[in-house]
């Protein structure tokens, strides 16, 4: 199934989606390796293409990983939430937010597939932010594409990266090569209940883009 989505509409309605995934409806893993294929045509430094993805299926697996996301999730969440000024959409939307993302934490295992982007080499060993920039640079506009793909074909997904703080036991979990290999995320795919989805309020570009000076709007 294609929506048949403009490319702004795709851009702009591609959301987070916890509370929309329809666990109950098999994913082909036909759909999944299309996606994958899209997002493989996203630019990667040098043209290095040191991507690998991981697609957990196993119902035990998928329970593991889902675990290490809703241990490091409360423990994140136990914490005092970010404050915004009044009137900012930020604190209009934090709560529905926090309510969608304590769904997913519960949920999580059952979406039918769990991706997880590996991009090669470690990350967390005190690179500069040209090698950081480079290395994040050539996994994360793939994974973007990889949401879109899905978008467009009736699925979703959403970004999350709290499963991290465990990701080493999350490789040895997967044989995943831990020191060759630095995981970008988890990505639940399921179908999504209903496609229409909209635009979220965000800040204007005007007020955050600069002309030739820091602070010129
Ligand atoms: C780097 C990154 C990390 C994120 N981590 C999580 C996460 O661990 N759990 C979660 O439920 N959402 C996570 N999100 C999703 C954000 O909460 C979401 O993008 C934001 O609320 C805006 O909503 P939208 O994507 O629907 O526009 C993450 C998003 C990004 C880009």
């Amino acid at each position: 199934m294609h929506l048949g989505l403009s490319a702004d509409e795709l851009l702009t309605t591609t959301r987070s989606v916890r509370k929309r995934l329809d666990f109950d409806h098999p994913v082909e893993r036909s759909v999944v390796l299309e996606c994958i294929d899209i997002a493989l045509q996203a630019p990667t430094g040098s043209n290095s293409q040191g991507w690998q993805w991981m697609v957990i299926g196993d119902t035990d697996k998928k329970k593991a990983v889902a675990d290490a996301y809703a241990r490091n999730f409360y423990k994140y969440t136990a914490q005092p939430a970010r404050t915004y000024a009044e009137g900012d959409t930020r604190a209009e939307r934090q709560p529905l937010v926090r309510s969608s993302a304590d769904y997913l934490a519960e949920h999580f295992h059952r979406a039918p597939y769990l991706v997880i982007p590996l991009i090669e080499g470690r990350l967390d060993e005190g690179l500069n932010s040209f090698a950081q920039a480079s290395q994040w640079g050539s996994i994360l506009p793939a994974v973007w594409s990889f949401m879109l793909a899905l978008r467009e074909r009736g699925l979703g997904s959403a970004w999350t990266t709290l499963h991290l703080p465990d990701e080493q036991e999350v490789a040895e979990l997967l044989g995943i090569p831990y020191e060759r290999y630095t995981q970008a995320g988890l990505f639940p795919v399921a179908y999504t209940k209903g496609v229409d989805f909209k635009p979220a309020p965000r800040i204007p570009a005007a007020q955050l883009t600069h002309w030739d000076h820091f602070g010129q709007h």
